[in-house]
């Protein structure tokens, strides 16, 4: 890490690494050669709210407005910003599980939005999500088996003998194994049902995967364990990220490039190491002071909220924390 070693993302970053954690190593896909995965071509997304009167135009929301970008192949592109900044929503967005106002998603060629029912469920193999509640996401009365092999019976085609196979083989990829399959989520803590979540988004062999908050309801120690195997992950089988978290220090972790939303536009964009270093936004320049532990080292683990930036510009006022960044989960085995 080439900032000073006492500024907050260090303090942050230091917190997070693990053993053999050592972000962005040179084998990484160099983003010039790399093909480009995903292109999101000036996207935007309104929401009409509900009318407050009887008279009048229902209120909208421009949730996202004019985002562009392109991902390449085993490369990760960190999605940052406040609470509300629209980040969910760009998710949603590229994973086809909800249509843009304008603008494309071209995925590996495809344009998303654009295919049939049968294409588009075809396509989905090949992007697959991980969101931030491991207790949220998992079905507590299914089997862990039945979980992770979810994405493959909806697809379709895959027999159950070779669907099993497949679990197995993911479970073992993710740090668990044969023995799992037959137990329900409440057998686990936080972190392994986050690997149980990830071995689900691996199951289908995707290029891509799009994680919202893959570590925010998680410990820190376990974040860490949890961000290198994603890493270990992307290094052993090219996966592509789309990572979005408000916390600048996990970025700066995991991934290559960062987009910085605020009130669903892109404001910067660019090389992680240049941006979360030398940002050029103020926003970015916000984000980065509100780091949490920026001025306090007691900061409790898994505490990480997102950030409250002082309202000093125009438009700059914080939401309240997300409800499960409040009430996470504590005292995670792994
Ligand atoms: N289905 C929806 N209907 C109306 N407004 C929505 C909907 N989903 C999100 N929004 C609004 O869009 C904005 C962006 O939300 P979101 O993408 O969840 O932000 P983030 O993930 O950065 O916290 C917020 O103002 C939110 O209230
Ligand atoms: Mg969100």
């Amino acid at each position: 890490m080439s900032h000073a070693p006492d500024s907050p993302l260090s303090a942050r970053a230091l917190a997070l690494r693990d053993v053999h954690t050592d972000a962005k190593t040179d084998a990484k896909t160099d983003a010039q050669t790399a093909p480009a995965l995903l292109q999101v071509e000036s996207l935007a997304k309104r929401y009409t709210l509900p009318r407050a009167s009887i008279v009048g135009p229902a209120p909208e929301l421009q949730a996202l407005a004019g985002i562009d970008f392109t991902l390449h192949r085993g490369r990760s592109l960190g999605v940052v910003g406040e609470s509300g900044s629209g980040k969910s929503t760009l998710a949603r967005i590229v994973m086809a599980l909800e249509p843009p106002t304008a603008g494309r998603v071209v995925f590996d060629g495809q344009d998303l939005h654009a295919l049939g029912s049968a294409a588009l469920r075809r396509a989905r193999a090949g992007f697959q999500m991980v969101f931030q509640d491991p207790y949220g996401s998992l079905d507590p009365r299914r089997r862990v088996g039945q979980t992770v092999t979810e994405p493959l019976a909806l697809l379709g085609g895959v027999p159950a003998a070779e669907r099993r196979e497949r679990a197995v083989e993911v479970l073992e990829a993710v740090g668990l194994g044969a023995a799992d399959l037959d137990k329900v989520p409440h057998e686990f803590s936080g972190g392994q049902r986050q690997r149980i979540a990830i071995a689900r988004a691996l199951v289908t062999r995707p290029k891509l995967i799009v994680a919202d908050e893959p570590v925010s309801a998680l410990d820190v120690s376990v974040q860490a364990q949890v961000l290198n195997l994603m890493q270990d992950l992307q290094d052993r089988w090219g996966i592509t990220y789309l990572f979005i978290s408000h916390d600048l220090a996990v970025v700066d972790l995991v991934c290559d490039e960062v987009l910085v939303l605020q009130h669903g536009h892109a404001v910067e964009h660019g090389a992680a190491a240049e941006v979360l270093r030398r940002p050029r936004h103020p926003y970015t320049q916000r984000l980065l002071a509100a780091l949490p532990g920026a001025a306090c080292s007691s900061t409790p683990p898994g505490a990480a909220r997102e950030p409250a930036l002082p309202a000093t510009a125009p438009g700059a006022e914080s939401a309240p924390p997300t409800p499960a960044a409040a009430s996470s989960p504590r005292g995670d085995a792994r």
